[in-house]
């Protein structure tokens, strides 16, 4: 059992990993500066509030609770924001988490495991599944940061006893329902959040579909996603951790079901699901945007045994729905 820090632990991944980490018999100790989590997802665990890169802190509370393990989520995930403000997202994302990962190694931090992205691929001009094989080519800042840690940890992880696992997420989507956290960000840019409010409305506001003109064969148009339950990407990162006290060296892997569904089938799926008016409104397709991004899922299955077992848009659909009600009853008390 290890004693793991979590930093972005109150966000909506992190929040989820520290409560599998925790029933997997793990002791857990979240860091997060509240730039974009919330406190209440802390709650039950230890909690720092700090920034990833304040060496001090960070330094100390490794020592305080013995850590020997790390997960990294705490980041800006806003790809836009990241294109008007590349330098807000280099100094969080770049700077300090190369700050943090010094410091844990400097601090005897022997396993780490980075919240990476399938962005990190770009935009393939065929529609089929990315295997870690295929070539890195980053569209956007957000992207390029990710890339950036990638590297830096590629370097630690030869000239230091520094054991690294890069989870390479598609879409994280779903809640887990035992655990009274969720997907919530502000502004909300993800697509199952932003029907699930649509929904909400009663049809009032629709949600916002971008480009239904990317030719992909025998597809409806709109870009295509693979949709991984967030409960089914934390199961990985257990299993990363335990594969780490045996592995040496550094770990890629894609988190994927390795099935696509377009902005269409996902609205079609929830309209089905909730039996809710869902309307849509079309606008021209973002800068950026890859038409297809579904993943080959086979290397974490293989070599960590893993398997999504929750992430049909059914289930996903069903449980973010139950958050997203929760959520509206806990903003309303803001
Ligand atoms: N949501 C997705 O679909 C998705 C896909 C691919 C990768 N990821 C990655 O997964 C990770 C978690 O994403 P999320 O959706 O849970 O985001 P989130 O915004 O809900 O959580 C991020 C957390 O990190 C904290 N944080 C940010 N900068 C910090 C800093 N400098 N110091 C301390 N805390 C800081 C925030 O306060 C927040 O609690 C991110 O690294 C993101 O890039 C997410």
């Amino acid at each position: 059992m290890e004693n793991v820090l979590v930093s972005g632990g109150a966000g909506y991944i992190g929040s989820h990993a520290v409560r599998a980490l925790a029933a997997a018999g793990h002791r857990v100790v979240i860091l997060d500066n509240l730039s974009t989590g919330h406190r209440e997802f802390s709650e039950g665990f230890d909690f720092v509030e700090a920034d990833v890169g304040d060496s001090e802190r960070v330094g100390a509370l490794v020592k305080k609770y013995r850590i020997s393990a790390a997960m990294h989520f705490a980041s800006f995930i806003n790809v836009g924001d990241s294109v008007v403000e590349p330098a807000e997202y280099y100094m969080n994302n770049v700077a300090s988490g190369i700050r943090f990962i010094a410091t844990l190694q400097k601090s005897g931090v022997r396993k780490f495991i980075l919240s990476s992205t399938c962005a990190v691929y770009g935009a393939l001009t065929e529609a089929r599944a990315l295997s870690e094989k295929d070539a890195i080519q980053p569209l956007n800042p957000y992207a390029h940061a990710k890339r950036m840690l990638e590297i830096v940890l590629e370097d630690f992880a030869k000239a230091y006893d520094f054991r690294v696992v890069i989870f390479r997420y598609f879409n994280a989507a779903g809640a887990v329902k035992a655990g009274g956290t969720g997907e919530w960000h502000e502004p909300e840019t993800h697509l199952i959040p932003n029907i699930l409010r649509a929904a909400m409305s009663d049809g009032k506001t629709p949600v916002r579909i971008f480009g239904n003109d990317y030719h992909i064969q025998g597809r409806d148009g709109t870009a295509v996603r693979d949709y991984i339950h967030v409960g089914d990407l934390v199961d990985a990162h257990v299993r990363g951790l335990d594969y780490l006290q045996a592995q040496p060296g550094l770990h890629v892997f894609n988190l994927g079901t390795g099935n696509g569904a377009s902005v269409h089938e996902v609205v079609t799926a929830a309209r089905e699901v909730l039996q809710l008016p869902i309307t849509t409104e079309l606008h021209p397709r973002r800068a950026g945007d890859a038409p297809y991004l579904v993943a080959d899922n086979r290397r974490a299955h293989e070599i960590l045994g893993w398997s999504p077992t929750n992430s049909g848009l059914k289930s996903i659909i069903e449980s973010a729905w139950v958050w997203e009600k929760k959520l509206a009853t806990v903003k309303n008390r803001h």
